[in-house]
């Protein structure tokens, strides 16, 4: 099975409308027509209409950082899956780390989102992975392997098709320390397995992106990896020059 490697820039809270637009047109006009890789980006919420404008009959894709799970409804503050499909997503961060540790979300709470996001017709790309002091209590698989089952419920195996994981290992997210090729493979093996058993052979269609200091000297070693079909980058996303080579890693 050959997966199409997603490569997605997650901008976090960064850019305003302006700098979102210049940095989604930097992009655009030089990745050109794809075949092998598919290019998102994840502006902040109040960039997502004009950056969506702006890759209109272009190959790169719009994704956004969170959903809520109603689609509507006396919610203040919230955006919904159906109300960012709308706008033009086709993909929806759920449950990235920095949503876990700052905004309290649960594996249960990204079990409801995965599920507003597929009845909306976006694509889920649902984060998990082990901080620091779980990997180095040896629980990295277990810490991971909970939050699959957690976030991952009631989805039939055509709908886990969609799926794309993220695994973003929370020791390596903005310090500039990357999960080694092997260690990251590792992992992405081990989300495969629990995948496969989960939902048979929809596991070989679903993406497993690696994120966590992702740069442009690193990201070929890491996207060579079997189990490795993509990337989620945060810092070096933010330079159109350091994301485009990420993009372009088999020329680099
Ligand atoms: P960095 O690439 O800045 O480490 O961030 C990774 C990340 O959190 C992407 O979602």
């Amino acid at each position: 099975m050959s997966r199409i490697k997603l490569m997605c820039g997650n901008w976090k809270l960064h850019k305003t409308i302006a700098e979102s637009v210049e940095l989604a047109t930097a992009v655009k006009n030089a990745v050109g027509p794809l075949r092998d890789v598919e290019v998102a980006v994840a502006p902040v919420f109040t960039a997502l209409h004009a950056v969506a404008k702006r890759l209109e009959g272009s190959a790169v894709v719009l994704a956004a950082q969170n959903c809520f799970w109603e689609d509507q409804g006396a919610w203040t503050g919230e955006v919904s899956a159906k109300l960012l499909k709308d706008v033009g997503c086709k993909y929806v961060i759920i449950a990235h780390s920095e949503r876990r540790q700052w905004f309290g979300e649960t594996d249960a709470m990204a079990s409801l989102k995965v599920r507003a996001a597929l009845r909306n017709g976006l694509d889920p790309i649902y984060c998990v992975g082990e901080t620091l002091a779980e990997r180095d209590a040896g629980e990295a698989f277990h810490v991971v392997g909970r939050q699959l089952e957690g976030g991952l419920t009631d989805l039939t195996a055509k709908e886990a098709e969609r799926l794309v994981i993220a695994y973003e290992p929370v020791w390596a997210i903005g310090t500039g320390r990357t999960a080694s090729p092997q260690q990251a493979q590792e992992v992405h093996q081990f989300i495969r397995g629990k995948l496969s058993e989960k939902f048979g052979n929809a596991a070989e269609a679903i993406r497993i992106q690696y994120g966590g200091s992702v740069k442009p000297d690193n990201a070929s070693l890491l996207m060579d990896q079997p189990d490795i079909d993509g990337a989620l980058v945060g810092g070096a996303s933010l330079k159109a020059d350091d994301f485009l080579k990420i993009v372009k890693y088999r020329n680099s």
